[in-house]
């Protein structure tokens, strides 16, 4: 090998590592912060959090609301407190009337603004042309596809140029949200992720939205705790879990759309 060959080599091994080496420091660096964050806020209320995290990143913040029974209380403490957090909705174009009538009836409310995200209609057109309008019954594959087009793209574009971002996930859930945290590292988006409900009781946040008045989907009054887009949500029976009803063909392990899990 001449000599200019070698440098180059070795030039670009360093650059290698010290790209790496960097990228561990930044990851690492993060989490500590976050630990910090997760300390300082282990008495906070879901009001406080939401209240330190817009101070924490002005401008570089946006809560994703679905508005399930959860995302609206939150809505409702943002509004409140008039808190410089946007929020936005992931229209899939499946989802329920009651969903879209609740978009109106909270914008009107708390005199607020709800930024709706859709799907790229050609990824859609393709999808569906190849694989059939009803797709995610087929496969899991196609289950996955069809939530990666019509959620996770649409999530990707809301969440650009964002340092955190806020959810209304709780702990309980599901067996994929157990190990969850009320600030943790979102991996899958390189950003901060929020969660100020995740040690609330489903009980709990049904007494809070009644005793605050807190406008909210009719469908939870007819067996439907958990609401997605229309043709993969059903009701639950009594006794059933909480998110039964969400994909209900498929196994627990699996039902995450990649909003939260790839
Ligand atoms: S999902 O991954 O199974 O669909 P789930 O319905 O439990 O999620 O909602 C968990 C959180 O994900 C919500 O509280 C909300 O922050 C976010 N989310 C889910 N669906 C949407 C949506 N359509 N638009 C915006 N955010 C959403
Ligand atoms: Fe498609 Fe169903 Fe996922 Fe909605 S929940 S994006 S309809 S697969």
């Amino acid at each position: 090998m001449n000599r200019n060959a070698q440098w180059y080599k070795l030039s670009y091994r360093w650059i290698v590592y010290l790209c790496t080496h960097s990228f561990t420091a930044f990851i690492n660096m993060k989490q500590e912060d976050i630990n910090q964050l997760n300390q300082t806020l282990a008495k906070a209320n879901a009001e406080k959090i939401l209240t330190k995290v817009a101070a924490l990143f002005p401008g570089k913040i946006k809560f994703a609301s679905s508005l399930g029974y959860e995302d609206q209380i939150i809505t409702h403490f943002i509004a409140k407190k008039n808190l410089p957090i946007p929020i936005f909705t992931l229209d899939t174009g499946r989802l329920f009337p009651e969903t879209y009538d609740l978009i109106d009836r909270t914008v009107a409310r708390y005199k607020t603004n709800i930024e709706v995200y859709f799907p790229d209609y050609k990824q859609v057109e393709e999808m569906v042309n190849q694989k059939g309008i009803n797709l995610f019954y087929h496969s899991v594959e196609n289950r996955k596809l069809c939530c990666g087009v019509r959620k996770t793209e649409p999530l990707k574009r809301a969440l650009s140029g964002l340092d955190a971002w806020i959810t209304g996930l709780r702990r309980e859930q599901a067996v994929t949200r157990t190990h969850m945290q009320a600030i943790e590292w979102d991996a899958m988006h390189g950003l901060i992720k929020v969660n100020p409900l995740i040690n609330w009781t489903v009980g709990e946040v049904e007494q809070f939205i009644k005793k605050e008045g807190i406008p909210y989907n009719k469908l939870h009054d007819k067996g439907f705790p958990s609401i997605g887009c229309q043709p993969c949500t059903r009701a639950i029976e009594p006794g059933e879990d909480i998110r039964a009803g969400r994909w209900w063909w498929e196994q627990p392990e699996q039902k995450e759309c990649g909003l939260h899990k790839s």
